[in-house]
């Protein structure tokens, strides 16, 4: 893939750069941009595959959720629930470097591979001049975790970004470097005491003084666990059988790639009839709900290839095999 770089002014932006970006951003591109903390590599949070192409991208071996970016705070209101004391951080610190973990609502349009399946959701408003321009004229929802392999440190300039995903994503867009250089705050309200969960642009102290006591995720000083890393991520109703060549009685399946001999079963997703590990990727949380919501009790699953994403899919498949913590 050939990666286009266009450079932007940050604060008087080419519109007609702008609105190419824009364009390739809502239909499935991956586009990567500035914000005031690093930069972000975006796609179109509606699109499950085009979320898929930021994983493959970032070579990340599990399904992090990614944080949502809107272009203003009322956008959000479409995505989540905003009990308290959501208005209120939204008023003294949106647009700017706070995320907010917020309940998912029901009539949620944003992929669920985006969210990790979680029924919670990351939702971030960016101050950054092109950041808000490039969101308001894509007018999608748009997931970006910080646009470098995974593993390797945030970057906070569009040279970073070429050197770390060169070749590997659609755009770039190029403004200088982030004022800011460290990612967001996260702060997740669906606990009764609000958690901060990454120290960013955004302090603790800032956040106490608008709303109150704010607990630390940390526990005895350990490195914050990135919540994809945890087995208590969505996992389904249903327990799942891995490696399955095929469904048993009673069992519903999930298969992969060419079916052919197989006996059909009642209730059964293809992730991908061509082996297409980025369909798959994209497919997965939405069909691992779509069988549990067949009340069925038990999924087989076939095997999946262990190369490129399907790392992520059997980490997130073993994860949700694990047996469960009551
Ligand atoms: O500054 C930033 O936030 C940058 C720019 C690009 O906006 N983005 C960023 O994204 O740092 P990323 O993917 O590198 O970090 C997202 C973090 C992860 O640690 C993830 O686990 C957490 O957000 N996260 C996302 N959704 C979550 C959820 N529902 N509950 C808890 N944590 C969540
Ligand atoms: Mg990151």
């Amino acid at each position: 893939m050939i990666t286009q770089l266009l450079t932007l002014s940050a604060h008087t932006p080419d519109p007609v750069l702008l609105q190419r970006a824009a364009d390739a951003l809502r239909a499935g591109k991956l586009v990567a941009f500035p914000t005031e903390t690093v930069y972000g590599l975006g796609a179109n949070a509606l699109d499950d595959k085009a979320v898929a192409g930021v994983f493959a991208a970032k070579g990340r071996p599990s399904f992090n959720p990614l944080i949502i970016h809107a272009a203003s705070a009322q956008a959000l209101a479409a995505w989540v629930l905003l009990p308290p004391p959501a208005p209120e951080l939204m008023a003294a610190f949106l647009p700017g470097p706070l995320t907010l973990v917020l309940p998912r609502r029901a009539d949620c349009p944003i992929s669920w591979l985006a969210g990790a399946g979680l029924p919670s959701l990351a939702v971030r408003v960016p101050s950054h001049p092109i950041a808000q321009a490039l969101l308001r004229q894509a007018g999608v929802p748009v997931a970006a975790p910080s646009a470098n392999r995974s593993g390797s440190v945030s970057p906070t300039t569009a040279l970073h970004v070429m050197e770390s995903l060169g070749g590997k994503v659609d755009m770039v867009l190029a403004a200088g470097s982030c004022t800011i250089g460290l990612e967001s705050t996260i702060l997740d309200l669906t606990t009764p005491v609000p958690r901060l969960l990454r120290h960013g642009g955004v302090t603790r102290e800032q956040l106490e003084a608008v709303i109150g006591p704010v607990a630390l995720a940390e526990s005895g000083g350990a490195p914050i666990t990135a919540p994809g890393q945890l087995t208590s991520h969505y996992a389904p109703n249903a327990s799942l059988r891995l490696n399955a060549s095929h469904a048993e009685a009673g069992e519903a399946l999930l298969a992969f790639g060419n079916c052919f001999g197989i006996t059909p079963v009642k209730h059964s997703f293809n992730l991908s009839e061509t082996g297409d590990l980025r369909e798959a990727a994209a497919n997965l949380f939405a069909m691992l709900r779509g069988l549990d919501a067949t009340g069925t009790k038990r999924i087989a699953v076939m095997p999946i290839p262990a190369t490129g994403l399907g790392a992520a899919i059997n980490d997130r498949l073993s994860r949700a095999a694990a047996p469960r913590i009551p």
